[in-house]
């Protein structure tokens, strides 16, 4: 696969250069020309400064393999350049027309079970396809050629979501496009062999051309096989963005490139922390699933793709004004939702607010989506919505350019242990890796105290207290330096279901958990997933479901800090901790959820002496951000009730919110944002 050495060049400058930039995907390609003058009318009304345009405008650009239709582009550009608005310019290569699926059906993307997807749709491509590269590159190279020097251009957007709907791909050429990458990894088949395991159920390959995806088989697929694959799609659609990239560069040396990541509940494909380097700035697209954790999970993603760029300011390149249009039910948002979600991704970096879309489409698929400018018009709820928030980040221009101050508390991320916990064929296949972490990280803001998500393979001397969730995959190296941070005063907390296996997924033997059974003082024989209709207690009532690890403590100097009352473990320990010089080792063997790790967090926390910086009323009721530029701190407090609240004790000047004395009142959803002095 390419291989490049790649120096970003940071984030664009929207409109002044310094305000937060706001804006959405703007299609003006489905509307008729005079809609378009009322766009930009409402856009400058808005306070828009940036649109992404022309995502998904292949076939308009390209009606034919020979002909090219630039004409209504160079309008659009013009007229948002005239009007103050940058644009943030698709490469346009996210769903290819009709005219190349059908002259060259090898580009479909293929399932598991060996069926062709049909076009109809979006996104019907594969990305090691030579022949959609060449159609897709070439077009880039077009877009790049005519528009290098518009002025209007602040910033490439390489094709859509990449991996949205295709990123599992089984065809012939991601079979060819596979064993390359295998033999990059492993070098020859003896090494193969070994890592996938094939002296179990017959499996030893004896040449390349015999290794496959983990196509549809007769019965389980080779696990190491099947992780493997995920591993090579994440990078296969990474390679399809370098190629992109690499035209765009060509072209244009000073425009950021970016691409719109998908961090939020779902997409599991596309390891992002192995993405970030490859672009100037990181994006993200989020949407918010309601219910009990919605805005929770918002925060969550929001604070884990700012642990993916690494603590600097990133672009929220899509989020919805409204409802959505693809959940099973859609619901509207409720009234300050919308400010209140925008602001808490501002809070966790986000330099640019921008939603999906700019106009609400009348026909096609996304017609019930909503957008800033909704089926109603202007005159609409959403409108004036949109507008109060265009006219609300104005006041946060302080803010760009500031990043995260980083917490003393990180929960880690890892995408080999999210793909490789919910392998089939495993103790229990009702286990979830990212509501486990999500769980962990709602307990956090129950306590008030903030807390990173971070990859897990980066550098955590910053952090006191570091929760790694369903750590599953861990190779000796990361068993390594986890011992030895915390031998150097870290407090670790791990669950169920950890330092199981290596990077080759083999499980580490001599007692579970293999990786970190000598640095938590512990052993368990078997694991011991639970029923549905199971629920031991703990010693102080707290149910737990799913898991319940029968622990026995090896270590003399372990602290069993819950036991089990009831169930097949009553009496043995559930939570443990071992103090390992200034530092400690916890280990949590059953799923508590968000409500019953609240308890134990706390108690690990006062161990490590990290404590909310909430005033004590408000703990669990307010979500506190911190930015930082090094002079100033900005406190981002979002309010998580459905009340409106007092939080007293506070000074600084408000550049959001009513602050009066030393009391700020936050309306129910309310966010404010205090400047202190650092
Ligand atoms: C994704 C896509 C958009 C749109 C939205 C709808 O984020 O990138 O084009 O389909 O979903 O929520």
């Amino acid at each position: 696969m390419t291989d490049t050495t790649f120096e970003p060049l940071g984030m664009p400058h929207m409109g002044t250069g310094s305000s937060i930039g706001f804006g959405a995907d703007y299609n003006p390609d489905q509307w008729p020309r005079e809609v378009w003058d009322e766009d930009v009318a409402l856009m400058r009304e808005a306070g828009v400064n940036v649109v992404s345009v022309a995502i998904f405008s292949w076939a308009r650009l390209q009606p034919t393999a020979d002909t090219w239709d630039f004409a209504w582009l160079d309008e659009v550009m013009d007229l948002l350049h005239a009007n103050g608005i940058g644009v943030d310019l698709a490469t346009a290569t996210a769903s290819p027309p009709a005219w190349l699926t059908t002259a060259h059906p090898e580009v479909l993307p293929v399932t598991r079970t060996g069926e062709t997807l049909w076009p109809g749709g979006r996104q019907q491509w594969r990305p090691t396809s030579p022949v959609f590269r060449e159609h897709a590159l070439r077009l880039a190279d077009a877009m790049a050629q005519r528009y290098a020097d518009h002025p209007a251009l602040v910033a490439w957007h390489v094709s859509n979501e990449l991996g949205c709907h295709n990123v599992w791909d089984y065809s012939d050429d991601a079979a060819a496009a596979f064993r390359a990458w295998l033999r990059e990894r492993y070098g020859t088949l003896d090494a193969l062999n070994a890592a996938w395991g094939t002296a179990f159920w017959s499996q030893r390959v004896g040449d390349w051309a015999q290794v496959l995806p983990p196509r549809q088989s007769a019965a389980q697929s080779n696990p190491t096989q099947q992780l493997d694959f995920k591993r090579y799609s994440s990078d296969a659609l990474r390679d399809y963005l370098r190629a992109e990239r690499e035209v765009l560069r060509r072209h244009t040396p000073r425009v950021p490139i970016t691409t719109n990541f998908m961090v939020m509940r779902t997409p599991e494909g596309m390891d992002y922390a192995s993405w970030a380097r490859e672009v100037d700035f990181v994006s993200n697209d989020h949407y918010v699933h309601p219910g009990p954790q919605g805005h929770d999970e918002l925060s969550f993603s929001a604070n884990l793709t700012s642990g993916i760029a690494g603590g600097d300011p990133w672009f929220l390149m899509e989020h919805s004004t409204s409802a959505v249009n693809w959940q099973p039910v859609n619901r509207p948002k409720a009234p300050g939702e919308l400010a209140r979600d925008s602001l808490t991704h501002v809070a966790h970096g986000a330099d640019a607010v921008c939603y999906f879309q700019w106009r609400q489409s009348a026909s096609g698929a996304e017609k019930y989506h909503s957008a800033m400018v909704p089926h109603a018009g202007r005159d609409s709820d959403v409108f004036r919505a949109v507008a109060d928030l265009g006219r609300t980040l104005e006041t946060l221009a302080p803010v760009v350019g500031t990043r995260r101050s980083p917490a003393r508390a990180a929960i880690l991320f890892d995408w080999d242990s999210w793909w490789t916990s919910e392998i089939d064929s495993h103790p229990s296949d009702r286990l979830r890796y990212r509501q486990e972490a999500l769980d962990w990280y709602s307990a956090f803001l129950a306590l008030g105290v903030r807390a990173d998500v971070v990859p897990a393979h980066g550098d955590l001397s910053a952090y006191d207290v570091v929760v790694a969730p369903i750590l599953h995959v861990v190779p000796a190296d990361l068993a390594r330096s986890l011992a030895e941070w915390v031998s150097a005063g870290g407090h670790l907390v791990t669950t169920y279901f950890s330092g199981i296996v290596d990077q080759d997924d083999h499980a580490w033997l001599g007692g579970y958990p293999g990786a970190f059974r000598d640095l938590l003082g512990i052993r368990i024989q078997e694991m011991a997933p639970l029923f549905d209709d199971e629920t031991p207690r703990l010693d102080d009532g707290r149910p737990v479901s799913l898991w319940a690890d029968p622990i026995d403590v090896v270590a003399a100097e372990v602290e069993v800090l819950s036991t089990y009352v009831d169930g097949a473990q009553a009496g043995r320990p559930a939570v443990t901790r071992r103090p390992v010089g200034q530092g400690s080792a916890s280990y949590v063997g059953a799923r508590l959820g968000a409500v019953g790790i609240a308890p134990t967090l706390a108690q690990i926390l006062d161990g490590a002496g990290v404590h909310s910086e909430l005033p004590v009323a408000n703990r669990g009721e307010v979500e506190l951000t911190v930015r930082t530029d090094g002079e100033s701190d900005y406190w981002f407090l979002v309010n998580r009730t459905t009340e409106a609240i007092e939080v007293t004790g506070l000074h600084g000047q408000a550049l959001i919110g009513d602050l009066s004395g030393e009391v700020l009142t936050l309306a129910r959803r309310g966010v404010a944002v205090l400047r202190m002095d650092v």
